[in-house]
C-alpha cells in the first residue's frame, strides 16, 4: 500500500492537516453540511461573517446565477457574534477541526471590539477580516481598497486578538499588491485572495437588475482566471502565507493555486453546487500525490515553472 502524503501546511501560526478550508458564506455556521460528510475531515472551516450586532442583509433577491458564475448581495447577514458565540459554539465542539471566524465591522472600532471578543474564545483558533464592506465613517468606502485604512483595521484586529491574523482582500483595486504590503506592515500573520469581484445582471424582460440590491459580488469559476492571477501577484509581493480562493471547484484548480504558491485554498461556491467538493479535493490532492511520489504537500506550493524547457527556473517558491 502507498504511503499517505503529508498534506499538511501551516498559515501564520496555524497548523492545520490539509489545505482545503471551507469559504466564509457557503458553509453556514460550520455544521449545516454535517448531513453529507463529517466536517471534521476539512483543514479548517471558516464561519458566515460575523458582525458586532445582527444584520439583516439586503431584501431578496438576493443572488443571481450567470455563465460560470453567481451573483449575490447577502449584505453580509448574520446572527451576530454574541449569539454565534452563545448559541451556535457549543454544537460544533464534536468538529474536530479549527474553526476560523470571518468577521467585519462598519468601523474601525467595531474590528477592535469584535477581534477583542475572539480572544476569549478558544474554540476559535483564528480570525479572518472581511476588509470588503463599506466604512460608514468614509462614505461607504470599503476598507480594502486603501492601504491606510486596511493596515488601520489590521493593527486594530492584530492588537486586540490573541489570535492568528488572516486579512481577506477585495479584488475591486487598481493594485492589490499595496494592499497586501500594508496590511502585512501592520501585522497581518496571512492573507486570504480574494473576495468576490463586483458585478451586476439585468432582466431584460422586466428591465429591473436581477439583485435588488442592483450590485453584487461575482464568484464562481468565472473568476478563477483572475483569482489566480492575484494570488500570483500577491505570493510575489509579500513574505506571510497566502491562502487563495475563487472558482476552485475541483483538485486541478486546487493545484493551480497551490504552484503558484497559495500555501492553502478555500472552497466557496462549489459548496452550493456540490457540498461534497471539499472531500472530493483533498481525496484528489491525495491521489495525485502519491501518483507523483510526492510525499509533503509542501513540495508541490510555489513549485511554478515558468521559463525553458527544462523548467530550470521556478517561479514563487519560497521557503515553507
Ligand atoms: C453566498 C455567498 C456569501 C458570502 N459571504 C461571505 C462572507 O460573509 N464573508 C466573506 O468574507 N466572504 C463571503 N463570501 C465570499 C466567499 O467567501 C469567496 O471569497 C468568494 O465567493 C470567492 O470564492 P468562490 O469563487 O470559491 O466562491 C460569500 C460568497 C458567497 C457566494
Amino acid at each position: 500500500m502507498a504511503v499517505l502524503p503529508d498534506l499538511s501546511v501551516d498559515i501564520g501560526g496555524l497548523r492545520i492537516k490539509n489545505p482545503v478550508i471551507a469559504a466564509s458564506g457557503t458553509f453556514g455556521y460550520g455544521d449545516e453540511l454535517t448531513p453529507f460528510y463529517d466536517p471534521s475531515l476539512l483543514g479548517a472551516i471558516i464561519v458566515k461573517g460575523l458582525s458586532l450586532r445582527p444584520m439583516p442583509g439586503n431584501p431578496p433577491p438576493r443572488t443571481a446565477e450567470t455563465p460560470c458564475g453567481l451573483l449575490n448581495a447577502i449584505g453580509l447577514a448574520n446572527i451576530g457574534i454574541e449569539a454565534f458565540i452563545e448559541e451556535k459554539l457549543p454544537s460544533l465542539a464534536k468538529i474536530k477541526t479549527p474553526l476560523i471566524a470571518n468577521i467585519y465591522g462598519h468601523t474601525i472600532r467595531e474590528y477592535a471590539q469584535m477581534a477583542k471578543r475572539t480572544a476569549t474564545v478558544d474554540r476559535i483558533a483564528a480570525v479572518e477580516i472581511n476588509i470588503s464592506c463599506p466604512n460608514v465613517e468614509a462614505g461607504g468606502m470599503a476598507f480594502g481598497t486603501d492601504p491606510d485604512t486596511a493596515a488601520m483595521v489590521t493593527d486594530q484586529v492584530v492588537k486586540n486578538t490573541t489570535k492568528p491574523v488572516i486579512v481577506k482582500l477585495t479584488p475591486n483595486v487598481t493594485d492589490i499588491t499595496t494592499i497586501a504590503g500594508a496590511v502585512e506592515s501592520a501585522g497581518a500573520q496571512a492573507i486570504s485572495v480574494t473576495n468576490t469581484f463586483l458585478g451586476m445582471a439585468v432582466d431584460v424582460a422586466t428591465r429591473r437588475p436581477k439583485l435588488a440590491n442592483i450590485i453584487g459580488g461575482l464568484s464562481g469559476p468565472a473568476i478563477k482566471p483572475m483569482a489566480l492571477y492575484l494570488v500570483h501577484k500577491v505570493v510575489e509581493a509579500v513574505q506571510i502565507p497566502v491562502i487563495g480562493l475563487g472558482g476552485i471547484m475541483d483538485y486541478q484548480d486546487a493545484l493551480e493555486f497551490l504552484l503558484v504558491g497559495a500555501r492553502a485554498i478555500q472552497v466557496g461556491t462549489a459548496n452550493l453546487i456540490n457540498p461534497k467538493t471539499p472531500i472530493e479535493i483533498i481525496n484528489g490532492l491525495t491521489d495525485f500525490c502519491v501518483r507523483e511520489e510526492i510525499g509533503n504537500i509542501n513540495q508541490i506550493i510555489g513549485d511554478l515553472r515558468t521559463k525553458g524547457e527544462g523548467h530550470e527556473k521556478k517561479g514563487n517558491r519560497k521557503d515553507t
